[in-house]
């Protein structure tokens, strides 16, 4: 067979395989980067013994490891609190303090992509610490059932909590073995709920949007999509979040302000 002819094949091998998945998972390979998303799976083929990827597909079927792993593959999970500390210490002086004197009540902040629950965690601190005993409400959502039940659960290992200074670990946090769980205080304002950002409807009035190191694996359209989505989610003068090596490439034609880097803002006049 000719090096077209196999390609040819290879191509509709993979078609097939997105399909299914799509069908299987609701998950939507196209709008991941083709280059760095193949070369993740095909290396858990290999591990597999996989030939191509619609052995790989039957396989997973069959096998919740395999399938779990494979989840895990496309939309990696790494993750831990206050990443990126200066950026969180800009949330904390500069953002928080402007959008509770614009709220009417307490804030209503989305962490969209939340991973094992890291990013809500911080959240919910600065959120105490800026307003306590205000009622915040943090949805925090994830594609992910497995991390979303981890997340619930509050519980980090030691070095997740690299970033956490000693006051707050011992203000929010309770040692546990192997790490920490996070206090009542925290998980009261956190809401985790099975979301997909590619397809799921968004709520809307939202003070605050984190969506950090999600978008990384999306396409150029698909990022520029949700970026516009995020912004109709957002109230006026509320504030979307992105991740340390992100930036929105279009956000002056969606509407966006961001006179500081990584936080993107909708102006009150909308
Ligand atoms: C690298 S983690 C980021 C966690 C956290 N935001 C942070 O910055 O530390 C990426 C998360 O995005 C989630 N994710 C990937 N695609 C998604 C989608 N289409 N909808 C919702 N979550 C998604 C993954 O399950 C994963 O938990």
């Amino acid at each position: 067979m000719s090096t077209g002819e196999l390609n040819h094949l290879a191509e509709i091998d993979f078609d097939t395989f997105k399909r299914k998945v799509k069908l299987t998972y609701n998950l939507d390979l196209d709008a991941y980067k083709r280059p760095q998303m193949e070369r993740r799976l095909r290396a858990n083929m290999e591990r597999c013994g996989a030939q191509t990827f619609q052995q790989y597909y039957s396989m997973m079927q069959t096998d919740n490891t395999l399938r779990d792993e494979f989840l895990d593959r496309v939309t990696i999970n790494v993750s831990e609190l206050f990443r990126n500390p200066d950026q969180f210490e800009t949330l904390r002086t500069k953002i928080l303090p402007e959008l509770i004197k614009g709220a009417q009540s307490g804030l209503s902040v989305w962490s969209a992509g939340c991973s094992y629950g890291a990013e809500p965690y911080s959240l919910a601190v600065l959120l105490d610490e800026a307003a306590p005993g205000v009622h915040h409400n943090i949805h925090a959502t994830d594609i992910d059932d497995k991390m979303l039940a981890r997340a619930q659960n509050g519980v980090f290992q030691t070095q997740e909590m690299r970033n956490v200074s000693s006051p707050r670990l011992v203000k929010y946090f309770e040692p546990v073995s192997g790490g920490y769980m996070a206090s009542s205080v925290l998980k009261k304002m956190i809401t985790f709920r099975k979301h997909n950002m590619l397809n799921d409807a968004f709520r809307t009035g939202y003070d605050l949007i984190l969506c950090r190191n999600v978008v990384i694996y999306f396409t150029d359209e698909t990022k520029s999509a949700l970026y516009q989505r995020f912004f109709k989610s957002l109230r006026p003068g509320g504030c979307l979040f992105v991740g340390g090596t992100e930036r929105i490439a279009d956000s002056n034609e969606i509407g966006y302000e961001n006179q500081i880097p990584f936080f993107y803002r909708k102006p009150y006049r909308h």
